[in-house]
C-alpha cells in the first residue's frame, strides 16, 4: 500500500500561465486505482513519474485565467491536472476536456459519467465485449466505479448480469438497488464453483477489473465464444515484486482455446474521438434513472493519499473523489 510518508506537503505561489496555456483551479480529485499503477518505477500508461514532481491524478476544475483561445475564463474541465489546486495546462492537443452544461447532476456525477470512468465502462464493454441479449456478463469489482456501470449497461443490453464483489452488503446493493440478477462475495464464498452454478452455460462476457485468482476462475468457466475484457488488473497494482518482474499470468489461459475465446485490453483514451457518443448514451440513462452513479466524496486534497489505500482495503464503493477545499 502506499504510506502516506510517501507524499510531500509542498506550497509555493500561484503560477500565471504562458502563451497557449489556461490556469485551472482543481475542484474534484479523481482517485482511482491507476494512481498506484502510475507510481510503479517503470512506465505504464504513461511515462515513469520522478520522484518529486506533483502526483499525477485525474481532476475537474475551473478556468480562472487563459492565454489560449480555445478556452475563456470560467470554463469548466477535466484532465491529468495532478493532485494540487492550481495547475498550468497547455490549451492545445489532447490535455483538457471541456465539460458540456449538466443540469440537475453534482459535479461527482457528471465527472463520472462523462470522463474515464463512463469510457472505460461503456466501450470496454461494448466495444471489446460486444454483449448480446440474452448472454451471461461477470464483472469483477462490479460494485467500483467502473464495474457497477458495466454491470448495470449488461442490464440494459439483456444481459444476465452476475457481480462478483468483496462484501454481503456491496453483494446486497447490486442485486437490489442496481438489478444484478445476483452476486457472488469473493471473499466468504468458493468463486469458482459459484460461477460453475450460477452461469450453467458459462460465461459469455467476462469484463476483468482485478486480475488475480478471479480472472483464473473466470476463465475456468468461460462459454464457446467467450469475449474477456482485461480492463485493469487492481489486485496486482501494490505487488511491489510485479513492478520489477510483472505478475505470474493466470496459470490456464489454455482455457481460451479451448472455448474458442479472446481476451483483450483496451485503454479508454483509445475511444477520445467517439466520447460524445458514450456521453449522450450514459447521461440519458442517468437522467430516465436506469444508471445509478454512487459517489464517495472525500474532503480535502490533504486526504488524498490515504483515499487512495481505500480503494485497496475494499472500503471504497462507487466513485471516489476528493473535493478540493
Ligand atoms: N482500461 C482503462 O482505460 C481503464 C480506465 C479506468 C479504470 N480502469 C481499471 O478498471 C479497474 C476498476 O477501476 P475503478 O476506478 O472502477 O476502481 P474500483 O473498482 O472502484 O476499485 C476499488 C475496488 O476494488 C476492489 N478491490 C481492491 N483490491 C481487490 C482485490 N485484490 N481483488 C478484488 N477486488 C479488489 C475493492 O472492492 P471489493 O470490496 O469488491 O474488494 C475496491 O472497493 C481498475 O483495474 C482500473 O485500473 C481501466
Amino acid at each position: 500500500m502506499a504510506r502516506e510518508s510517501d507524499f510531500d506537503w509542498h506550497e509555493e505561489p500561484v503560477p500565471l500561465p504562458g502563451p497557449g496555456q489556461v490556469l485551472v483551479r482543481c475542484e474534484y480529485l479523481s482517485v482511482d486505482p491507476g494512481n498506484r499503477l502510475w507510481m510503479w518505477p517503470t512506465d505504464t500508461t504513461v511515462p515513469v513519474q520522478a520522484i518529486g514532481t506533483v502526483m499525477r491524478g485525474i481532476a475537474m476544475g475551473t478556468v480562472v485565467a487563459s492565454r489560449c483561445a480555445a478556452y475563456a475564463e470560467g470554463c469548466v474541465v477535466q484532465g491529468v491536472l495532478g493532485w494540487q489546486d492550481y495547475a498550468i495546462v497547455s490549451g492545445e492537443g489532447h490535455a483538457l476536456w471541456r465539460m458540456r452544461q449538466a443540469e440537475r447532476l453534482t459535479p461527482q456525477t457528471h465527472m463520472t459519467l462523462c470522463g474515464h470512468v463512463g469510457l472505460a465502462a461503456y466501450f470496454g464493454l461494448l466495444e471489446i465485449g460486444q454483449p448480446r441479449a440474452g448472454e451471461t456478463l461477470v464483472v469483477s469489482s462490479a460494485a467500483g466505479a467502473v464495474g457497477s456501470m458495466v454491470g448495470q449497461i449488461g442490464l440494459l443490453r439483456g444481459c444476465r448480469v452476475v457481480g462478483i464483489a468483496g462484501s454481503a452488503q456491496k453483494c446486497r446493493w447490486l442485486r437490489e438497488e442496481l438489478g444484478f440478477d445476483t452476486a457472488i462475495d469473493y471473499k466468504t464464498e468458493p468463486v469458482f464453483h459459484r460461477l460453475r452454478k450460477l452461469c450453467p452455460v458459462g460465461i459469455d462476457v467476462y469484463f476483468d477489473n482485478v486480475g488475480g485468482p478471479l480472472l483464473e476462475d473466470a476463465l475456468a468457466n468461460l462459454n464457446v465464444g467467450a469475449r474477456v475484457v482485461a480492463c485493469g488488473m487492481l489486485s496486482v497494482y501494490n505487488d511491489i515484486a510485479g513492478v520489477l518482474t510483472l505478475p505470474p499470468g493466470p496459470n490456464n489461459l489454455l482455457n481460451l482455446t479451448l472455448r474458442r475465446s479472446r481476451m483483450q485490453g483496451f485503454l479508454y483514451s483509445d475511444y477520445r474521438a467517439r466520447a460524445k457518443e458514450a456521453f449522450e448514451h450514459l447521461l440519458d440513462w442517468h437522467a430516465q434513472g436506469r444508471l445509478q452513479v454512487r459517489i464517495d466524496t472525500i474532503e480535502g486534497l490533504r486526504q488524498a493519499p490515504r483515499a487512495l489505500n481505500r480503494l485497496f482495503d475494499g472500503s471504497s464503493c462507487g466513485k471516489l473523489i476528493v473535493r478540493m477545499s
